[in-house]
């Protein structure tokens, strides 16, 4: 057991596990009494390319030595470049850079009400999803899909319609009964709501729906994008484009950044002085951005992703797929959720104890997301980890 660690003058936001990380090599961090772990959630799909990457260290380093923070004011080449690579991989035209992925989803949000104003509606509506996760600001939280996310913050932001994930008859009802809709909202893959994919032929049917109607495509691939699930962008399993993608999380490897991503129907919308950002596109971030993406291709981490991920899958389907209790295991490439019948929040606790950081979201499942430069090796590793303190657990409780 840890000692534990006491933050007093921090606001008690979080409920934090007792132990406090202080450096990381690879897939392997270590906390602060020198306990190794494996880590098999990457800060939340933040780091990328693991902890203290030979190549993207120094290349930050010669950042740092030359300019961390600009200004919008100025050209930012930097952020051209990484526009470009965002674009180039994505097939849509122009990107706007911020600093977190709510703030993306707050630009897409923008962005939807700005497109109807434009076309003379001025309360313009967005469909957005139940078990949905978009951010903390008060128009993110409105436009998640989940009761506790709102609890306390009434009113909320009002214009959104909600409909179930892969229900195209919902949608359909929306589209015939809401005049006002100039967006529908999702995350292909559900994170914080518990590895929930959206299914390829509901993405291509809300792909058709929001082109017969006019309406943007906004896709959060916050998580679940650059690269996590094996291609650059999860919606690209499904050969669709959005109109609108955020991202953030694992663009910058651990560095801060968010980035909206927009094809033509949406990429003229905002207009000079509908919107900005005092740190967004710091090239600091934008050389994260870079680094990462340039890495990611010469160390070919999207062909790891995809094998790897599949690796872990089916060997963790094998070890725990059959045991009662076990209800579902499910996700792509290095995004998965273990489902079982009950809660299961003290799995963090067990699992610290054991030397694995994972994590548990909407309380039934287990969500692995490990860094991109993972070997089969270390899959296995977290599998062996993992299957005895599931066994246990199911053991020693019973379903809810
Ligand atoms: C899909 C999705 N969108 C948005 C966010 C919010 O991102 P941030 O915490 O960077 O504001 C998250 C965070 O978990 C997310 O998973």
């Amino acid at each position: 057991m840890n000692a534990p660690v006491s933050m007093p003058h921090v606001m008690p936001t979080y409920g934090r596990l007792p132990i406090a990380l202080s450096h990381g090599d690879g897939l392997r961090v270590w906390d602060t009494e020198g306990r190794c772990y494996l880590d098999a959630l990457a800060g939340i799909a933040v780091n990328t390319l693991g902890h203290k990457h030979p190549k993207l260290v120094p290349a930050l380093q010669d950042q740092l030595e030359k300019l961390i923070h600009s200004c919008n004011y100025y050209q930012v080449p930097l952020q051209e470049e990484l526009a470009r690579l965002l674009v180039e991989r994505s097939g849509l035209t122009n990107v706007f850079f911020c600093n977190s992925g709510l703030e993306a989803n707050e630009a897409a949000l923008k962005i939807a009400r700005k497109y109807g104003h434009d076309q003379g509606i001025d309360r313009a509506e967005v469909v957005v999803y139940e078990k949905a996760f978009h951010g903390r600001s008060i128009a993110t939280l409105s436009a998640t899909g989940n009761p506790k996310v709102h609890e306390g913050f009434t009113p909320l932001v009002e214009g959104f319609v909600r409909v179930p994930l892969n229900d195209i008859a919902a949608l359909e009802h929306v589209a015939a009964t809401r005049p006002n809709v100039t967006a529908v909202f999702l995350e292909v893959i559900q994170g914080e709501g518990g590895v929930n994919p959206a299914r390829t032929e509901y993405l291509q049917a809300v792909r058709k729906l929001c082109d017969d109607k006019g309406w943007l495509l906004m896709l959060d691939e916050v998580q679940c994008g650059m690269g996590r699930t094996g291609k650059w962008f999860a919606h690209q399993w499904s050969g669709i484009q959005p109109d609108v993608m955020p991202l953030a999380k694992g663009l910058g490897s651990g560095v801060a950044i968010g980035a909206v991503v927009c094809g033509p129907k949406a990429a003229n919308v905002l207009r000079p002085g509908n919107h900005g950002s005092t740190f967004g596109g710091n090239p600091l971030a934008m050389r994260a951005g870079v680094e990462t993406i340039r890495i990611m291709e010469e160390d070919q981490l999207l062909a790891n992703a995809a094998h790897v991920g599949q690796h872990l899958r089916d060997a963790l389907t094998r070890e725990l797929g059959e045991l009662k209790g076990v209800s579902e295991i499910r996700g792509q490439g290095l995004m998965i959720g273990i489902e079982l019948d009950r809660p299961c929040g003290v799995l963090l606790q067990r699992a610290v104890d054991a030397g694995l950081l994972l994590s548990v979201t909407a309380d039934k499942v287990i969500r692995l997301l490990p860094a991109l430069i993972i070997t089969t090796a270390e899959a296995d590793e977290i599998v062996a980890i993992l299957t005895p303190l599931v066994k246990a657990f199911l053991s020693e409780t019973s379903a809810t």
